[in-house]
């Protein structure tokens, strides 16, 4: 036996014991929910200015929580939302861990969408429904839960635990990119570890190895000074909704292949083993369509639907404006049009190089007779983790006893800006579990995470804790 073992106070906890911690999480479900509830009636949307309080008041929440289980706490601030860093005590050759999350949630709108109100927090049929529920309020809460009642049960943890919880991730985390080398003493840890994707199934929980990064812009078109007449200035003016639609159009072929020069030119090609791994996996175009209401799918040619999400850079457009929005008609030129565009990328793509690519493009494809600009919002690289650590075996073994299936290994097509730079600052592995479900409606109306998976969720967190622990022993 080795002496870390001996030493009750930083070994992992036995099998009579951490059983005992199990069953009181059990017992204990309408608490641990209770005070998801709470957060939840919190709106911490950070990207509505009007939001500025609320987005305090959901920081201070999760801090005074860590207070109140004996971490030490800090609310660090940013030059927009505040973020909060805690930790347990350091234990002398022990693992560190850093869990990461967020407290900020996307905008709730369109709120007539919503079956019960986006900030009141309703469980109807085993799904908790609220905005932040599964993204990601109630994904780091399961962290914070089993950190929580490893202290409150006397247990000291066998591992160093810090948390890093922000509110600026629905934005783009720049400040928090901007100011990680000045916290990388503070946040030094061996792992981080995320709950903020999904399993891949109902019943197939899933580890995430690699994450799209994603490149945001504004184009707009400018044509005459103000809005004209259609009768008398038609045919003679380029119009810039057509100037704007002719560009957009210009960047994806009939086979979704995206047209910019260059933009595949970093691309890495899916290996066989990772195809023949993907195809294994339980899947039906079939369902997929359903669920998301649409009669047949589309995308880049020669893929399959995973290996699109996953795998393979996007362009989407978001949000498109121009002329008369009102009742009826109105005969006009408008005066101007403009999209919000993104691209979601994969591993080795550039932000930077893409916006290089994106200006000489639309310069070729711009039509005469308008002005337009391109305005780079945020950029983030894709990210590819490595698997075979004693971390992700770890939580391989968590994730079987808390979910009862053992986790496949996947990847996922949504962003998480800080991820690469966590790896390249901190210089640590990282581990993606997801606690939620791909029906979860996330960003849309109706988010929802069953709660039986935050329940889960907290199980696993409890023995990923007690795993690492063994397998670094
Ligand atoms: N939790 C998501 C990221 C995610 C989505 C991971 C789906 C795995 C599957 C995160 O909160 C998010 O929405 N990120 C944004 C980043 C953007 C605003 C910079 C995204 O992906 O759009
Ligand atoms: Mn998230
Ligand atoms: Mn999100």
């Amino acid at each position: 036996m080795s002496p870390s073992r001996e030493n009750a106070a930083t070994g992992p906890l036995d099998d009579a014991s951490l059983d005992q911690l199990i069953e009181s999480l059990d017992s204990d479900r309408n608490a641990l929910l209770d005070d998801l509830l709470e957060w939840l009636r919190i709106p911490s949307v950070s990207s509505d200015s009007r939001r500025q309080g609320e987005v305090r008041q959901a920081c201070d929440w999760v801090s005074r929580k860590l207070e109140q289980a004996g971490l030490s706490v800090e609310t660090i601030a940013t030059e927009g939302h505040p973020m909060v860093v805690a930790q347990t005590a350091p234990i002398e050759g022990a693992p560190v861990v850093l869990v990461y999350g967020h407290y900020d949630v996307q905008p709730a709108e369109p709120l007539e969408d919503w079956v019960s109100g986006p900030f009141e927090p309703t469980v109807r049929d085993g799904d908790l429904f609220a905005r932040g529920a599964t993204d990601d309020k109630g994904q780091v809460l399961t962290h914070i839960q089993s950190v929580c009642r490893w202290l409150s049960a006397g247990h000291p943890l066998p591992l160093q635990i810090k948390f890093l919880i922000e509110g600026e991730e629905e934005v783009g985390s720049e400040n928090l990119e901007r100011m990680l080398p000045d916290l990388a003493e503070k946040l030094a840890c061996d792992c981080v570890v995320i709950s903020d994707s999904s399993q891949y199934a109902d019943g197939q929980p899933a580890i995430t190895y690699g994450l799209r990064g994603i490149a945001t812009y504004e184009l707009s078109v400018d044509g005459p000074s103000q809005d004209l007449h259609s009768g008398s200035f038609g045919g003679a003016v380029m119009n810039p909704a057509i100037a704007l639609c002719k560009m957009l159009a210009s960047m994806v072929d009939e086979n979704g292949v995206i047209q910019i020069p260059g933009y595949y030119d970093r691309v890495q090609p899916l290996t066989d083993q990772e195809r023949r791994q993907w195809r294994e996996l339980p899947q039906s175009d079939e369902a997929f369509a359903a669920n998301v209401g649409v009669q047949e799918l589309f995308g880049e040619q020669g893929y399959t639907t995973d290996e699109r999400r996953w795998a393979r850079p996007t362009f989407d457009i978001n949000g498109l404006t121009s002329g008369h929005q009102g009742e009826g008609v109105k005969t006009i030129i408008p005066a101007k049009a403009s999209a919000k565009i993104s691209f979601r990328l994969v591993a080795d793509q550039d932000p930077r190089e893409l916006t290089q690519q994106l200006n000489e493009h639309f310069s070729a494809n711009a039509p005469p007779g308008v002005r337009w600009k391109l305005v780079s919002d945020h950029g983030a690289p894709g990210m590819l983790a490595n698997i075979d650590t004693p971390f992700a075996k770890a939580a391989e073994r968590a994730i079987d006893a808390a979910f009862g299936a053992k986790p496949v290994f996947i990847r996922e097509g949504g962003s998480i800006p800080i991820v690469t730079r966590f790896q390249e600052v901190l210089g640590c592995d990282c581990l993606l579990l997801g606690w939620g479900l791909s029906d979860d409606n996330a960003h849309s109306p109706n988010e929802k995470f069953r709660v039986e998976d935050y329940h889960r969720g907290i199980q696993a967190s409890a023995r990923l804790w007690n795993e690492i622990a063994k397998q670094v022993e």
